[in-house]
Formats: structure tokens, sequence, C-alpha cells
């Protein structure tokens, strides 16, 4: 039995690990730990909360005393850290919450990891693993050519970026100073069930049912490179089992899309199953994101030829699984679009122009 400590794992990309790990292995034990920001939701969590291999912490990853109590009472063997503060729109209106979280969580947990696996100078319990998930955001934008490579330097633009980019190289400087058992994977943009709302796919589905305006920023020519979650979920379990310590792993399926096309995409999508009333009328193009990145795009062939990952979703087939997966869960949909993510919404979108 392998036990991990998971932090984040009421979001997004976290509680489909979560599911992913505890359906695929029966020896593995998950220890779930989260703050619940706006962001987590234990609703998520509801196929696996009764499974005895699973428990939940409510805890901030800042915090030394909670984290290290953890450590003590369970014999962890792999941290895999995806909590943070991740919404881009979010870190340019409050840059210090994304500084406490992404960076000063990440060297928390890497302390307490530290402390409690050592058991020599610069040696560490047999077989353990700290796995940063990070984000191709940390390599900047790209030109009209060319893709994210692990050895691109870093060149984060954002506030998020920027704090992710300062936590990988706490991360790498622990492998470094402390010969630290440590991974760092890079993914692209991921979509599928369970994304808050804030993000582009579920927010254009999300209004696109309400019949509200559609907000896309600027030319809506920027492009980001799509991965089903599931496929980074298979990324990550690869990467913790077999992935060469010390080294960083980029993860992506080579999807670029423009997100004019996305948006059109969820439109179509809407109109033949749903209302055929929707249509792209509705598009309203709006002030630009401040500093707003052009293009990712990730070269995954490292993770391809050491670990034999490749992605199992196509774009095709993963967008309509995660649009239907909205429909039928209308339910989770008008909870986490209830109370506070009205005012974030208000707050956020009624400063934007129509362009
Ligand atoms: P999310 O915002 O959906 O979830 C973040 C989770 O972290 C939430 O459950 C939240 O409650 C928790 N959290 C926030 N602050 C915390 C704290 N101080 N202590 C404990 N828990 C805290 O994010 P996501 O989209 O699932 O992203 C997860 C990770 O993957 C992040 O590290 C992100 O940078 C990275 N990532 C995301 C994407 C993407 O497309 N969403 C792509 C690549 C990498
Ligand atoms: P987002 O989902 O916030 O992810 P990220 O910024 O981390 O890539 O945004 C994806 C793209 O969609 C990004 O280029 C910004 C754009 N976007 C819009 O055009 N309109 C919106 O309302 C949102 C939320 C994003």
């Amino acid at each position: 039995m392998k036990t991990y400590l998971v932090t984040g794992g009421a979001g997004f990309i976290g509680s489909n690990f979560v599911i992913y790990m505890l359906n695929k292995y029966d020896d593995v034990k998950i220890i779930n730990v989260d703050k619940l920001t706006y962001a987590g939701n234990l609703e998520n969590l509801k196929s696996v909360e009764n499974n005895p291999r699973y428990s939940f912490v409510q805890a901030d990853i800042c915090d030394r005393e909670a984290i290290s109590k953890i450590f003590a009472e369970n014999d962890i063997d792999y941290v895999v850290n995806f909590a943070a503060e991740s919404h881009v729109d979010r870190s340019i209106t409050n840059p210090e919450i994304f500084v406490k979280t992404n960076v000063e969580g990440t060297v928390n947990m890497l302390q307490c990891a530290k402390v409690a696996w050592t058991i020599g100078d610069d040696q560490y319990k047999e077989g353990v693993k700290y796995l940063q998930v990070s984000t191709d955001e940390v390599y900047g934008s790209l030109g009209e050519t060319g893709y994210f490579m692990e050895t691109t330097p870093l060149d984060p633009h954002s506030p998020y970026s920027s704090s992710k980019a300062a936590a990988d190289f706490f991360v790498k400087a622990f492998g470094d100073t402390y010969k630290f058992p440590i991974n760092i994977t890079r993914c692209s943009n991921n979509y599928g069930p369970f994304q808050f709302p804030e993000k582009l796919i579920p927010l254009i589905m999300n209004n696109t049912l309400q019949h509200k305006d559609l907000p896309v920023y600027g030319d809506g020519m920027q492009i980001r490179d799509w991965l089903y979650v599931e496929d980074h979920c298979k990324a990550i379990d690869m990467v913790i089992r077999g992935g060469r310590l010390g080294e960083v792993y980029n993860v992506g399926g080579h999807n670029e899309k423009p997100n004019i096309f996305i948006v059109k995409s969820i439109i179509e999508y809407i109109k033949e199953n749903v209302d055929e009333t929707v249509g792209e009328h509705m598009i309203k193009h709006v002030t630009d994101r401040k500093g707003h990145d052009r293009r990712y795009g990730i070269d995954p062939q490292k993770i391809k030829d050491e670990l034999g990952w490749y992605p199992e979703t196509c774009f095709e087939v993963g967008i309509k699984k995660t649009l239907k997966w909205y429909l039928d869960n209308k339910e989770w949909f008008e909870n986490v679009t209830s109370g506070a993510y009205q005012k974030y919404y208000d707050n956020m979108y009624s400063g934007k122009q129509e362009l």
C-alpha cells in the first residue's frame, strides 16, 4: 500500500486525480489536504468520500503545524502538490495571495516532507518522492512557431505564472541542494469535469446556457494547448512511478486551438443538443487581459520517450464528453455558480468594455 498526500484535491485537477488513482489502484491510499477556498469543492469527491482508502483534512498548505502533524501521523510515500491559486485574472487583481499559497505554501510542503523523510544527511526514506504540479505558463508566451521544451528558459508574465515559476525554482533548489527526491510536471491547459466556471470552457458553457454575453478577450486569437484532465492525471501517475529524480516533464497533447474556436465549438454543441436559439451573435469581444500571453504549445517528447505517456482522449471526443458532463450535472453547476461566484463575475466582467 502506498500513501499519497495530495494537496488541493478538492479542486478541478486534484479531484480528478484522487478519483483516477482510487479507481485505478487497489493498493493506493490518499490523504487529501485542502483549505477549501472558493475553488475547493467536496462535492467533486462524492464518489470516493466513503472509500476506506480516502481521507480528507481541511488545512492550509502554509500551516507548518497542521502539515507536520499529517506527516507525523501517517507514513507518507508521495506528495503531489496541486494546491494553488490558479486563476490568472484573479492574480492580476490580487497578486499577494498567489505568493502566499503558491510560493510559501510550496516551500512549507517541501520543508515538512524533508523533515519527515530525512534518515541521514541528504538521505531520505526509501522510495519517497515530492511531485510539484506546475504549468506551461512558466515558460511565457510563444511566437507563431516552436514549442516549450523542458530546457526552455522560464519567462513568466502574469503574477500567477510568476508565482508558479518561483515555486518551481524552490522545488529544483531542494533537489539540487539537499538531493531531495523531486519531480516537476508542466502541463498545458486542462479541461474536463469539475472545472470551476471562472475558466474559459465552463464559463462559456454556463453563459451560453443562461443566454448571457460570451466574453472573448481581445481578438480571441490567443492559442492554448488543451489536454483532457484524465490524460494529465495519467501523466502525473507515470511521473511519480517512473520519472527520473530531479527531472522536469512537460505534458501536452499537441492540441492547440485559438480561444474563438473553443467558444464557437461550445455554442455549436449547445445549439445542436440543448437550445437552438443560441448562436455566435452572443459573442462579445471585450477588453483584453493585461499582459495576455499569445500562444502556449508543449513539446511532450520527453515524457513520451522516457515513460511511454501519450494522450488517450482527442479534443473532439474530450470536449463533447466535458460539455455532456456539465449538462448531466446541472446541480453541481448551479451550486458552484450561486453565492460568491456571481459577485466575482460581476466585478470581473463589468469593467470590461465591448471592443
Ligand atoms: P483549482 O483552482 O481548481 O484548485 C485549487 C485547489 O487548491 C482548491 O481545491 C483550493 O481549495 C486548494 N487550495 C488553494 N489554496 C490552498 C491552500 N493555501 N492550502 C490548501 N489548499 C489550497 O486549480 P486546478 O485548475 O485544479 O489546478 C491545480 C494545479 O494544477 C495548480 O497547481 C495549477 O497551477 C496546476 N495546473 C493547472 C492547469 C489548468 O489548466 N487548470 C494546467 C496546468 C497546471
Ligand atoms: P483561462 O481558462 O483563464 O486559462 P489560462 O489563462 O490559464 O490559459 O483562459 C483561457 C484563455 O481564454 C485565455 O487566453 C484567456 C481567455 N478567456 C477569454 O477570452 N474570456 C474569458 O472570459 C476567460 C475566462 C478567458
